[in-house]
């Protein structure tokens, strides 16, 4: 018998709530399927289902980002307060869309369902903090790891340890917590925090593998990349050690 979405999902906004520290948990929740390959109608059906569930969960999340976002705007203001050198260039943020959120879930195997997403994906709030020098993205992350309502959850330092391709940033999975009217919930935010010269590289790179994989003969350009990294690198730390000769 064809499955209808109403027999596959039913979910109150209500429901949503969190036991403890660790775990968003959800109830009245009915665990989603996975889809049979061939029938792209209950897909495309499952997809807008899930995208509207999905809607109060990603206001839980954005209001996370905008809390994240206003500690480092308050970092970034006391430093221009006392007409110091600003160790945060610029903030981006971005909301992962409930498509690409059931489209990780899908990659990785997981169940398709709001509570294995919060659960399981990390990423759905990211913070990108941008900073001049490498000092100041050290500088940076101790100022937000000393705050105490903010837990860490995971930290990954590819500034230290790039990875094979070149890239390098500081990333940090924080719960943060954010008051709704009669509760609090501690929501993670990916945080990425780099400096100018890796924010280039990044960009670059990103634009160039989504280009290489719209072509019919993906080509390997990992040592190339690599050794463009060196160069940016190598520049950004001269610039470093001339800003150090001043501040010093
Ligand atoms: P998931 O969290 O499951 O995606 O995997 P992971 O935790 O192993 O990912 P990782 O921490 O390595 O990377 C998370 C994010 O960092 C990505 O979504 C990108 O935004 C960024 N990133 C990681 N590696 C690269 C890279 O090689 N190039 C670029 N441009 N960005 C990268
Ligand atoms: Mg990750």
């Amino acid at each position: 018998m064809k499955k209808t979405t109403k027999d596959l999902i039913d979910i109150q906004e209500d429901s949503m709530k969190i036991e403890h520290e660790e775990t968003i948990e959800m109830n009245g929740l009915i665990p989603l399927g996975m889809p049979e390959l061939n029938d792209m109608e209950w897909i495309a059906d499952m997809k807008s289902q899930f995208s509207q569930t999905m809607d109060p969960i990603l206001r839980m999340y954005n209001a996370a980002m905008n809390e994240t976002t206003a500690r480092f705007e308050i970092i970034k203001d006391e430093f221009k307060f006392r007409r110091q050198r600003c160790p945060i260039h610029h903030i981006d943020t971005r909301l992962k869309s409930a498509n690409s959120i059931l489209g990780k879930l899908q990659k990785k195997d997981l169940d398709l369902t709001l509570s294995s997403a919060c659960n399981n994906i990390y990423d759905i709030a990211g913070v990108r903090v941008v900073c001049p020098y490498v000092k100041d993205v050290y500088l940076v992350r101790d100022r937000i790891e000393a705050q105490d309502d903010i837990h860490i959850m995971e930290e990954k330092d590819y500034v230290a340890t790039p990875k094979r391709n070149g890239y390098r940033s500081l990333h940090i999975i924080i719960r943060i917590p954010v008051y709704f009217m009669n509760k609090k919930q501690l929501v993670p935010v990916e945080l990425q925090i780099r400096t100018l010269a890796m924010d280039l590289w990044a960009s670059l790179e990103h634009d160039i593998k989504y280009k290489s994989f719209n072509q019919d003969y993906p080509i390997d350009f990992t040592s190339k990349l690599y050794e463009c990294s060196k160069l940016i690198y190598q520049a950004e730390s001269d610039m470093e050690k001339i800003n150090n000769l001043l501040e010093d």
